[in-house]
C-alpha cells in the first residue's frame, strides 16, 4: 500500500481513484480496466444494464470483491491490488484500511432483526470501531434525526415500512464515518410510494457535501444529483461526462440504447 497522506498535493481535491480495475469470475472478465476519479463532495452515478459491472464496481472500492489488478484510493489510502500479496497479514491490513474509507448502502437493507433501530445505528462504531457508549449514542441520534426517523429508535426493522429501513440502513452506513458512500440500487427493492422519501435522504447528504458514488436507475434522480455520469457496458466505461453530456446528450449508441430502454420502456 502507498499511504501518501504525507503528499496529500498528490490527491488533491479527489477522493477516490480507480486506475485500471480489472475483475474476473472464473472465465467471465466482468471489469476490463475501469479508470474513474471523484473529487470530494462530488457525487458520481453509475449506470448501464443489467450485469455491465456496476455492482462489482461498488464492490471493489469497497473490496468486498478483491479486484484482480488495478489501484483503489480513497482520501489517502492506496492498495494497488496488481502487487498485493493474495494472502497473509500485510494483505489483509491493507484491505481493512481501504475497506474502512467507504460506506455501503446496499439494495436491501440487512438490519439485524432482533435489534432496535438505534441499536442497529449503533453496532459499527461501537462494536467495530470500539467508541465510546455515550458519543456514539449521541451521534447516531443525530443520524436518525437526519434521515427522518428520530421518533423510530426504540422501534424494531419489522415495525419499519420498506423505505423506513432503507433509511436506516444509511445511517448505519454514514455512522462509520467513511469518506465516500457507496449506494447500490438503494431503491430498486422498494415499492414505487416508497422510493421518494431514500431518494431525498439521498439528495440531502449530497447537499451536505457527503462524497458519493450511486448505482441507480432513477435516471431523473440522477440527472438531479450526478457531478459526473459513467455509463456501463460489458465491464468497460463507455461513456463519462456530466448529467448533461451523459443523459441529455449521449454520443455512443449504447448510451442512447440504454437510456431509450430505461426512459421509454414501452
Ligand atoms: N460473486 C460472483 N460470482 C460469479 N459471477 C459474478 C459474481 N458477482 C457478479 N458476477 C457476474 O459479474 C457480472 C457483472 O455483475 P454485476 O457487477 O452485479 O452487474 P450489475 O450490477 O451491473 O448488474 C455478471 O455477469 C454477474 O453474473
Ligand atoms: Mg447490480
Amino acid at each position: 500500500m502507498t499511504d501518501i497522506q504525507q503528499t496529500p498535493a498528490d490527491m488533491g481535491d479527489l477522493r477516490v481513484r480507480a486506475i485500471g480495475i480489472e475483475k474476473s469470475f472464473g472465465d467471465n472478465h466482468v471489469l476490463r480496466g475501469i479508470d474513474f476519479e471523484a473529487a470530494a463532495g462530488t457525487t458520481t452515478v453509475l449506470i448501464g444494464p443489467s450485469g455491465s459491472g456496476k455492482t462489482t464496481i461498488l464492490r471493489s472500492l469497497n473490496v468486498l470483491d478483491r479486484p484482480d489488478r488495478g489501484t483503489v484510493q480513497i482520501d489517502h489510502v492506496a492498495v494497488d491490488f496488481t502487487t498485493l500479496p493474495p494472502k497473509g497479514g500485510v494483505a489483509r491490513q491493507q484491505i481493512a484500511k481501504l475497506r474502512a474509507q467507504s460506506g455501503m448502502v446496499f439494495q436491501s437493507h440487512n438490519l439485524f432483526p432482533h435489534k432496535t433501530v438505534l441499536e442497529n445505528v449503533l453496532e459499527g462504531p461501537v462494536q467495530v470501531q470500539k467508541r465510546p457508549q455515550e458519543e456514539a449514542v449521541a451521534e447516531a441520534r443525530d443520524l436518525l434525526e437526519q434521515v427522518g426517523l428520530s421518533a423510530k429508535a426504540d422501534q424494531y426493522p419489522f415495525q419499519l415500512s420498506g423505505g423506513q429501513q432503507q433509511r436506516v440502513g444509511i445511517a448505519r452506513a454514514l455512522a462509520l464515518k467513511p469518506r465516500v458512500v457507496l449506494f447500490d440500487e438503494p431503491t430498486s427493492a422498494l415499492d414505487p410510494e416508497l422510493v421518494g422519501e431514500v431518494l431525498s435522504v439521498i439528495k440531502d447528504l449530497v447537499t451536505e457535501g457527503w462524497t458519493t458514488v450511486l448505482v441507480t436507475h432513477e435516471i431523473r434522480f440522477a440527472e438531479q444529483v450526478a457531478d459526473q455520469v459513467l455509463f456501463l457496458d460489458g465491464g468497460v466505461v463507455v461513456e463519462r461526462g456530466t448529467s448533461a453530456q451523459v443523459i441529455g446528450d449521449p454520443q455512443e449508441d449504447r448510451t442512447k440504447q440504454f437510456l431509450t430502454r430505461i426512459l421509454d420502456p414501452a
